[in-house]
């Protein structure tokens, strides 16, 4: 290890350069691969978070590898004035998963957000004739850090000190149907909504609401609209979330694990919805690029081949018994154990800061939201060995704290 990479110096750059938009956590990482971490020492940690839901097939898979050093050896950038194969390729795969009709790429989650309520606005008002603009969203939700989505996002301490935000969200509290109903109407664009609210604590959506959604939207004219930034491409143990609901939505966002860590984002919707866009009215200049796209096919391809949403029900289901057999050993230490498939929280009785850090020192890495929920979103490669590592450092932790 150099003088220039030691954890203190990179911290004191850092300080020096960068804005401070984020907590960091005590560890600059050097290098990574399938589940683990490595710091500029070597030391080994246990990636549980996956770069937030990011890395699904692990680090620096070779297949990936591999086509990103191809692609950019032949097209890495044209912009979307040009007719580009790769961008096809992944559209096809992509809608073929979940029976929707078009595609539109972009750059990330907020990115993907954000072109759903453009579509679902232009497309109530210039295919339906109807002047409605609301974007109906939920307590708790997150849907990212653009003006616009910050304003679909029900959790104000995102918002704190950015108002005044752009108006016409109206946000209604989590698997509630009254209020739903009630707040769904003629003014209704789109109700958006994410099958499983991560950052909001791991709360799943119930079933019995799901339905409900769906029934209002297409009594309104609504556009159902599934933001399955988190959940999607097989997280949940389903390629989509929405599937383990028995619902079809009109509008399905995605992004974090597209590209298995290249900066990439989709909202694919019907063809009927499609018709709210037409060229010119929205655009992005890097969506789609070859390498991008190209690698997404690629983990699509491997997604399916490996069978990793089946892989990560299984690996969900076992971290969920574990985990709530080790509720009952600390039942005043743990309020609840839920999750689908590999988006898994245990929400803790008091603050988690203490056993976040412990479970750091023994090297494993998973994060910590809404202050006492620990959330992990490991690589959906994940094996059951890593998960039982998590449940008895977890184990020692509670026991000791
Ligand atoms: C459900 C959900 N929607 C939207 C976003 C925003 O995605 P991005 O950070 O790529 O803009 C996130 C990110 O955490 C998310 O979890």
């Amino acid at each position: 290890m150099s003088a220039k990479t030691s954890f203190d110096t990179l911290k004191a750059r850092e300080e020096k350069v960068l804005c401070r938009t984020y907590g960091r956590y005590p560890l600059a990482v050097a290098r990574a691969e399938g589940t683990r971490l490595y710091d500029y020492e070597g030391n080994e940690y246990l990636d549980l978070l996956a770069g937030i839901a990011v890395v699904n097939l692990g680090h620096c898979r070779p297949e990936l590898t591999k086509v990103m050093c191809e692609q950019s050896a032949r097209l890495v950038h044209v912009s979307n004035l040009f007719y580009q194969e790769p961008q096809l390729d992944l559209a096809e795969r992509l809608l073929a998963t979940c029976g929707l009709g078009k595609a539109f790429f972009c750059n990330s989650g907020a990115e993907a957000n954000e072109a759903a309520i453009k579509l679902a606005r232009r497309y109530q008002r210039k295919v339906r004739g109807r002047d409605a603009y609301e974007i109906v969203t939920f307590e708790g939700s997150f849907h990212g850090r653009t003006l616009g989505t910050l304003g679909a996002t029900g959790q104000a301490r995102f918002r704190d000190g950015f108002e005044p935000l752009p108006k016409g969200f109206l946000n209604v509290p989590w698997n509630d149907a009254d209020a739903l109903r009630a707040a769904v109407g003629g003014r209704t664009a789109a109700v958006l909504v994410e099958m499983v609210q991560g950052e909001g604590g791991v709360r799943p959506m119930t079933p019995e609401f799901a339905a409900v959604i769906q029934d209002v939207c297409r009594a309104s004219g609504a556009l159902f609209m599934v933001d399955e930034i988190q959940t999607g491409l097989g997280r949940s143990g389903r390629m989509w979330a929405f599937q383990h609901f028995g619902v079809g939505p009109d509008v399905v966002t995605v992004a974090k694990g597209l590209a298995n860590g290249l900066p990439m984002g989709a909202m694919l919707c019907t063809d009927e919805a499609a018709k709210g866009f037409e060229p010119g009215t929205h655009a992005t200049t890097f969506g789609g690029g070859g390498v991008v796209a190209a690698v997404a096919a690629k983990v699509l391809d491997i997604l399916v081949a490996d069978r990793l949403p089946e892989h990560a029900a299984e690996m969900g289901a076992y971290a969920l018994e574990t985990l709530g057999a080790l509720r009952a050993k600390h039942p005043d230490k743990i309020a609840d154990v839920r999750g689908l498939g590999l988006l898994v929280g245990v929400e803790l009785t008091s603050s988690g800061q203490d056993v976040w850090r412990e479970l750091f020192e023994r090297r494993i890495v998973l994060n910590l939201t809404q202050g006492n929920v620990l959330r992990i979103a490991p690589p959906l490669v994940v094996s059951r060995e890593d998960i039982d590592a998590y449940v008895t450092a977890l184990d020692e932790v509670l026991t000791t704290l």
